[in-house]
């Protein structure tokens, strides 16, 4: 019998409301193995200003707090170091880890979860079902709205040879919490971008070949929050951070169910060249593209435009031979994204030439 369809994993628990954050103990008690199996609580290093929110984050017995940067995506080497940290420092597996923080933390969080528990490198597992063994208890907590790294089923990582997923049925999180309280102090820029990834997620997913009645379902409500969000006014703060909350992870589940597309597709090779970060990434590389998601586009740019953000221009300009290949080489590489987008035959419309095009124009 032919296996047509995923049989998804999904986020088993989910806390969800305004202050959530303050229950994170009576979740984590119960999962404690041993006063001598500790929580790893991997905490954006952004936080080390605001004492008081790090006053609550309910540590205990061995638990540790790891202060990790964000400035660069997480890669590979960071998750093994992480892993040979905690394994040289204790004798006993952790009770679990907790990631606070953006996508890069979440990402970072489920990615050492399941290193701890799987043989080898992270670089062994990117890619598709590489997994083999569920990880340690994990538990994520976002502090920014938008990448849907909370729900989805892969932890995003530059390796020494690609930027790519590792994605798999044991790659989702054990446990999420939901407090939109905690992204109350985004950059208005970083808020924009990262908002604009979830954008982006339900463009590609509303318009992919790969659409289903279950992806339409999380990404048609997904676009209308992100629009109530970024073009209306007449929401709260509080509604604002609650709605683009929801956004991403409906727009998360929608692309777990479908995929992602061209701007994915050409986003990961500006983050492993350039450096740029993927909300940033999106919105500079959507700018230019019309011919694949001219609504899409359209949209963007009116949000753009209402929320006075400047995309930076001239990306590329002084990129050599060598980059851009590599950059072309990473884009094309990502064949289910070029599939979902424009279908089985994708290759008859889609070559290093065009796609080179693209870039030179960022
Ligand atoms: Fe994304």
């Amino acid at each position: 019998m032919k296996l047509a369809f995923r049989n998804m994993t999904m986020v088993p628990r989910v806390l969800y409301g305004t202050g959530a954050f303050d229950q994170l103990t009576s979740i984590l008690e119960p999962k404690r193995l041993n006063p001598r199996a500790p929580f790893i609580f991997l905490v954006d290093d952004v936080f080390t200003q605001y004492h008081e929110f790090v006053q609550r984050i309910p540590i205990g017995y061995e638990d540790e707090i790891i202060f990790v940067s964000t400035l660069e995506e997480p890669t590979t080497n960071q998750v093994d170091e992480l892993v040979q940290q905690i394994i040289l420092k204790y004798k006993e597996m952790p009770s679990g880890i907790v990631g606070i923080g953006g996508g890069s933390v979440m990402d970072l969080t489920k990615a050492v979860s399941l290193l701890l528990t799987n043989h080898g490198n992270a670089s062994d597992y990117q890619g598709w079902d590489l997994i083999q063994n569920s990880g340690i208890f994990s538990v994520g907590i976002p502090t920014i709205s938008g990448t849907g790294a909370e729900v989805s089923r892969t932890a995003v990582l530059k390796g020494p040879d690609i930027k790519l997923g590792i994605n798999s049925d044991f790659t989702t999180f054990d446990q999420v919490v939901l407090d939109p309280d905690l992204t109350a102090d985004v950059s208005k820029n970083q808020w924009f971008f990262t908002g604009m990834d979830c954008f982006i997620h339900c463009v590609e997913s509303l318009n992919g070949t790969f659409l289903n009645a279950f992806s339409q379902a999380h990404g048609e409500k997904a676009m209308a929050l992100c629009q109530n969000v970024f073009l209306k006014s007449a929401l709260s703060e509080l509604e604002k951070r609650e709605q683009l909350m929801m956004a991403s992870w409906l727009g998360g589940v929608s692309i777990a169910n479908s995929q992602v597309g061209v701007a994915h597709a050409l986003s990961y090779g500006l983050s492993f060249v350039k450096g740029i970060k993927h909300g940033l990434g999106n919105c500079i590389v959507i700018e230019h593209l019309d011919a694949y998601y001219p609504e899409g586009t359209q949209l963007f740019r009116k949000m753009r435009d209402y929320q006075q953000i400047d995309i930076p221009k001239g990306i590329c300009e002084n990129l050599s031979e060598d980059e851009y290949r590599q950059m072309t080489r990473i884009a094309l590489g990502l064949s289910p994204l070029w599939e979902n987008a424009l279908g089985k035959n994708w290759q008859s419309q889609v070559n290093e030439k065009v796609v080179r095009g693209l870039y030179e124009k960022m």
